[in-house]
C-alpha cells in the first residue's frame, strides 16, 4: 500500500507522469492522493485526472493573501491524508507558513546540481557559466530557495553543442529517475536527516 503522496505541479507534468509510472511498475510503495496547480491550463492536472487521481486548480489569484492560499492548499492536502508532498514544476515559492505548517515532509526536484544554480533556469545558467557537467537535484524543501538537505543527485556532461533544450533533455531524463529513487527511499524508510545531512539507510 505505503505512502500516500500529494503532488504539486504548475506545467507540463512529466516529473508525475514519471512518477505514475513507477507506482503502476511498483517501484514506488505508494499512490499520489491528489494533485494540486497554481495554474488551470497546467498539462499536469490532465495526466492525473486521465489517471483518475483527484486533481484541483487552486487559483493563487483568489485569495487575498499567500498564507490564505496555502492554508487551503494544506486543508486539501490534509483532508487527503498525505505523508509526502511533492513539489513537481511547482513555479511558485512556498512561504515557511506552508513549510511549518506542513504535517509531513516537502520534497522539491530541481533541474540543477545544487547549490549551483538555484531558482528559475537552472540548466541555462549551467550553460552560460561553463559548466562542465550538470544535472538535477532531490531536496527537502525548507524555507530558502533551492536550500534544503539534498537527497540525491544525478550527473550528466555537458556537451559543447549543447541547446539549452538539449542539455535540458537529457537533465529531464535523469529526473525522471531520481525523484522516483527518492521517494521510493522515503517510502521504505531509508532516509535519515541530521541537519543537512540525508543519510540513506542500508547503503
Ligand atoms: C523540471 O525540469 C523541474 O526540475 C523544474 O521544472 C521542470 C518541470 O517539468 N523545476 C524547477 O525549475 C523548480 N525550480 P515537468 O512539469 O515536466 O515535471
Amino acid at each position: 500500500m505505503g505512502i500516500r503522496i500529494a503532488v504539486l505541479a504548475s506545467g507540463r507534468g512529466s516529473n508525475l507522469v514519471a512518477i505514475m509510472h513507477s507506482i503502476a511498475e511498483g517501484k514506488i510503495d505508494g499512490k499520489i492522493a491528489v494533485v494540486l496547480s497554481d495554474k488551470e491550463e497546467a498539462k499536469a492536472l490532465e495526466h492525473a485526472k486521465n489517471a483518475g487521481i483527484a486533481a484541483y486548480h487552486v487559483n493563487p489569484k483568489a485569495y487575498d493573501t499567500k498564507e490564505a492560499y496555502e492554508k487551503e492548499l494544506l486543508r486539501i492536502i490534509g483532508e487527503a491524508d498525505c505523508q509526502l508532498i511533492c513539489l513537481a514544476g511547482y513555479m511558485r515559492i512556498l512561504s515557511p507558513y506552508f513549510i511549518s505548517q506542513a504535517h509531513c515532509p516537502v520534497m522539491n526536484i530541481h533541474p540543477a546540481l545544487l547549490p549551483a544554480f538555484p531558482g528559475l533556469h537552472g540548466q541555462r545558467q549551467a550553460l552560460e557559466y561553463g559548466a562542465k557537467v550538470a544535472g538535477c537535484t532531490v531536496h527537502f524543501v525548507d524555507e530558502g530557495m533551492d536550500s534544503g538537505a539534498i537527497i540525491l543527485q544525478k550527473v550528466v556532461p555537458v556537451l559543447d553543442n549543447d541547446t539549452e533544450d538539449t542539455l535540458s533533455a537529457r537533465i529531464l531524463e535523469q529526473e525522471h529517475k531520481a525523484y522516483s529513487e527518492a521517494i521510493q527511499l522515503f517510502s521504505q524508510g531509508r532516509l535519515e536527516v541530521c541537519g543537512r545531512i540525508v543519510k540513506v539507510k542500508g547503503e
